[in-house]
């Protein structure tokens, strides 16, 4: 495992990070306890040392799975894991809206409260990285999140901030980094979305402001599981994502974009290695955070932090895959 300076706040994390929505037991189908804390613990011992969940993510029940393992690794060896979490928007909004206002997304009172909720969940003293877990721009400039993080930054209850960017908005966070308080952002960023490099990575680069790439797997879209006769639980969300013809949409896609592969310059294994590099190649990205919900899973992943990165050239074939639309909606 390799690992990368998280921007201004010095951390050092690991290139693969957990991503655990799905491991929070509610909207991916069912989930077994006992196989997230395999996943998490496989991921652990293969050097991955950077988690990232929310409240939201089964209403504390991923803050707690972690905050078991995390708080068991570091007792039996010493290690020193960081946790990133979200405070989840009052209004229960995503994305948040352009009008709304601050005071009825995350008001003072709200954010201390949450945090206090994510320190119970996870059991640790302090918390590494909390981030919004939705955000407008429009609010950067306001005095109350600006003194309310800061007064909690200064009890040690939260060591670092970031925001957590709307779907496909790269750009609605800007005016936040330029305060100076926001040391990390986390972004959709795959084969398919492509626009953070546009201005957001640049300003990140420019402001020393770490980077955690989202969804880099598309929501499975991007690693060859998906086919047009794949069935959904009802219970997994996915049916919603890829719902209608999309899965349709989404194999012709892959045929073109498999063309593209087939020409790189650098070696891979499979589709799934190709987009987690493809995140990994983008050196303004910190670490990037597949969603892992087994053991399997995170040793496929783990294997490929291990220092290859795509050429320019090879980034610059896959510029014609960027595919503009939004699937969440
Ligand atoms: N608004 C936000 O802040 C926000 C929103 C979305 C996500 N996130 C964060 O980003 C993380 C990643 O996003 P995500 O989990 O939604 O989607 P993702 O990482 O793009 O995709 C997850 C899917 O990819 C599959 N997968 C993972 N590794 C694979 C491999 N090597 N080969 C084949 N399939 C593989 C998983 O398989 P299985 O089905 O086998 O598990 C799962 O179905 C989340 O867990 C969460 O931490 C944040």
């Amino acid at each position: 495992m390799k690992y990368r300076r998280l921007g201004k706040t010095n951390l050092q994390v690991s290139e693969i990070g957990f991503g655990a929505w799905g491991i929070g037991g509610a909207l991916w189908g069912a989930t077994k306890d006992t196989q997230s804390i395999a996943a998490l613990e496989k991921a652990i011992d293969l050097g991955l040392n950077f988690i990232d969940t929310a409240y939201f993510y089964g209403k504390g029940h991923s803050e707690r799975i972690i905050g078991g393992v995390v708080r068991a690794s570091n007792k039996q060896y010493g290690s020193q894991l960081l946790v990133a979490t979200k405070i989840p928007p009052k209004n229960r909004v995503w994305p948040a809206q352009a009008d709304s206002s601050i005071g009825d997304v995350f008001p003072k009172a709200y954010i201390l409260d949450y945090v206090q909720r994510s320190l119970d969940n996870l059991g640790l003293p302090h918390i590494d990285l909390m981030q919004f877990h939705v955000w407008q721009d429009s609010w950067a400039a306001q005095d109350e999140w600006q003194e309310t993080i800061s007064e909690i930054t200064r009890q040690g209850l939260v060591k670092h901030w970031g925001i957590s960017i709307n779907d496909y908005q790269p750009s609605n966070a800007i005016k936040a980094l330029e305060t100076g308080l926001i040391g990390v952002v986390q972004v959709i960023f795959n084969i398919f979305e492509q626009t953070p490099r546009d201005l957001l990575f640049p300003t990140c680069q420019k402001l020393d402001v770490g980077v955690i790439a989202r969804v880099p797997l598309d929501e499975g879209g991007l690693t060859g599981t998906i086919q047009p006769d794949t069935i959904f639980a009802a219970d997994d969300w996915r049916s919603h994502y890829f719902r209608d013809n999309r899965k349709e949409l989404l194999a012709e896609r892959l045929e073109a974009l498999a063309k593209s592969l087939e020409q790189l310059e650098t070696p891979f294994t499979n589709l799934a290695e190709a987009a987690l590099r493809y995140c990994l190649s983008d050196t303004r990205v910190t670490t990037v955070i597949p969603g892992m919900r087994s053991a399997a899973r995170a040793e496929q992943n783990c294997a490929f932090s291990d220092g290859t990165l795509f050429s320019q050239a090879d980034l610059k074939s896959l510029e014609p895959h960027a595919w503009a639309r939004n699937w969440y909606e």
